[in-house]
């Protein structure tokens, strides 16, 4: 079971996931995961152990300022990382910024067993009730079906007039064509 003891405090827990900052002991695993070519299909390229670390860093000093980050994600029963869910504010110049996104990227063996939903679900919850944003966006490449249907069932709907191409991508590169989805705060 998950040592609270010994692990940085939860800040967010489902049925069976515990959402929590990223830490310099997930540096492996998260490196492992993000140098996965099948993991980073949709990214220009895979990600190394020194960019992984920084990522690490970034994403700590957002909680700090923001009260949010792109958390990790931990499985309660084996205390596994199995990869990350959260929030981060769009960090490009692009027509629907400022915004803040919710975002996922899990290691490969624990794909399609509903984790990235469950997690998003709350992730987004968390996002109005506890930071009180107004909107949360999500965007992915076109070809990204997989993280495409998580926004589905998060309750994203597509914002067809908001189609763009990835600013740090080249124009014709294949991969730059994004879909936007949005959610507003009920009620
Ligand atoms: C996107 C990602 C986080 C989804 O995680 P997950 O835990 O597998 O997601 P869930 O199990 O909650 O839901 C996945 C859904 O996508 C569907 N799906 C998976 N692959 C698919 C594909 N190739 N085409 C269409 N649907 C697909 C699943 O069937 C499931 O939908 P369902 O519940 O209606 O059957 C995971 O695939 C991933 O880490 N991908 C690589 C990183 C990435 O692309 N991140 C997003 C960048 S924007």
């Amino acid at each position: 079971m998950y040592d609270m003891e010994k692990t940085p405090k939860p800040i967010i827990e489902t049925q069976r996931l515990m959402l929590r900052c990223l830490t310099d002991d997930d540096l492996p695993a998260f490196a492992l995961m993000n140098s996965d070519p099948e993991v980073m299909t949709y990214f220009p390229s895979t990600v190394d152990e020194q960019t992984t670390m920084s990522m690490i860093r970034s994403e700590q000093d957002n909680y700090r300022q923001e009260g949010y980050c792109l958390f990790a994600c931990v499985l309660k029963e084996t205390a596994e990382f199995i990869g990350f869910v959260g929030l981060h504010k769009v960090g490009f110049e692009i027509h629907f910024a400022p915004a803040v996104e919710v975002g996922w990227r899990l290691v490969k063996a624990h794909w399609n067993q509903g984790y990235a939903t469950e997690a998003a679900l709350v992730v987004i919850d968390f996002g109005f009730s506890e930071i009180g944003l107004q909107e949360i966006v999500s965007f992915t490449a076109r070809q990204n079906k997989a993280s495409i249907r998580v926004m589905e069932k998060c309750g994203l709907t597509r914002s067809f007039d908001d189609d763009f191409l990835h600013p740090n991508l080249k124009r014709t590169d294949h991969l730059a064509p994004h879909v936007l989805y949005r959610v507003v705060v009920p009620g």
